[in-house]
């Protein structure tokens, strides 16, 4: 799958690229926008109202102070390279802002439906040579590719969340891909200080095919008595070194997302280990979505010491 992209390419690539347009101010979106602007480009949000763009950029502003409160040989940022990311990002509700970005990001609701309508009602506006790229993490991007007129210009770039930190982007291939489409999106991700991998449009791609199960796997541990979240937690991050352990980081990504991924990929695979356990069903149908709803796998009531559920 490997492509030679030499210093001429890398050249043409970083002209071709300046202004990014994001589709969607939530969570991804809105980190999405932060790298794009902290690595120098331009960068438009589209949202429904402005409610959301308020919101998502109150998100930006709370992550560029994190980074401005760091040492700048520490990865930080001056209060002066704040000001300018900042004033790289602008929020829109009408479409027709997109119209001179030369990548458009989509980061909307995980959900068919939704991203095609978005994509056929902006594939008039975008600019012809603009690249098409979609975050989604478990949908088929050849599906989503469907709903544009220039399927050869469409692309996956999944980041990870959080944005401002992970350091993977998953540059996700279709079989209607253009090779110089590929590069090009591999090269902006390196642009943003990320590190792409190459994959294809398998669903899950790379990271999800493997996290996914094991996730899963943690709730089906805990449903049969293995162990308490709280040390199945703890055996994962200090014997294994994670960050999180797998309830933690089911809390982070969020009940409902996972909820809905393990749909799409059982639906791909038809195996047991991509398929719901019936916690994370009731867990979901009860409203507790994580982290970001006070409630999964721990209440969250005091965020700085999240109690452990026992189901
Ligand atoms: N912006 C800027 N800085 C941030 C930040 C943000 N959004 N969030 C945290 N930070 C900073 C903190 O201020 C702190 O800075 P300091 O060291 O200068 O004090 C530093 O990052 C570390 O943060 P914490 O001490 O709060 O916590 P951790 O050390 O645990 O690090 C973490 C946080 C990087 C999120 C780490 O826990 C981690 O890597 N967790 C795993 C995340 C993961 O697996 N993500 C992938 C999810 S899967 C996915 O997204 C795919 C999807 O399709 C499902």
């Amino acid at each position: 799958m490997a492509r030679i992209c030499g210093k001429d390419c890398e050249a043409r690539i970083e002209m071709n690229i300046k202004k990014v347009g994001v589709l969607g101010c939530g969570l991804m979106g809105s980190g999405i926008a932060q790298v794009c602007a902290s690595a120098g480009f331009d960068v438009t949000v589209l949202e429904v109202e402005q409610k959301y763009l308020d919101k998502g950029f109150a998100g930006i502003d709370k992550s560029l102070a994190k980074f401005a409160e760091r040492p700048v040989e520490k990865g930080g940022i001056t209060p002066q390279q704040r000001d300018e990311i900042r004033s790289r990002l602008r929020g829109t509700t009408k479409r027709e802002d997109l119209a001179d970005c030369d990548i458009v990001i989509e980061a909307i609701i995980e959900n068919v439906e939704e991203k095609k309508k978005m994509y056929a009602s902006i594939d008039a506006i975008i600019k012809k040579d603009a690249i098409f790229a979609s975050n989604t993490s478990s949908i088929s991007v050849t599906e989503l590719l469907t709903a544009v007129k220039r399927p050869e210009r469409f692309i996956g770039l999944h980041f990870f969340n959080p944005v401002p930190l992970m350091k993977l982007v998953e540059v996700v291939k279709t079989i209607a891909t253009a090779p110089e489409v590929y590069d090009a999106a591999y090269e902006f991700a390196k642009k943003l200080g990320k590190v792409p991998v190459r994959t294809s449009d398998k669903t899950g791609f790379i990271v999800n095919r493997l996290l996914v199960p094991y996730l899963l796997d943690a709730i089906r541990a805990y449903e049969e008595g293995v162990g308490s979240i709280e040390d199945i937690d703890n055996a994962m991050k200090l014997g294994c070194g994670y960050p999180m352990g797998p309830f933690t980081l089911l809390d982070f990504v969020g009940l409902d997302t996972t909820y809905y991924i393990t749909h799409v990929m059982y639906d791909e695979f038809k195996e047991r280990r991509f398929a719901s356990p019936p916690l994370l069903k009731r867990l979901v149908m009860a409203g507790w979505y994580g982290k970001k709803s006070g409630r999964g796998f721990y209440d969250y009531a005091n965020p700085e010491k999240p109690v452990a559920g026992k189901f």
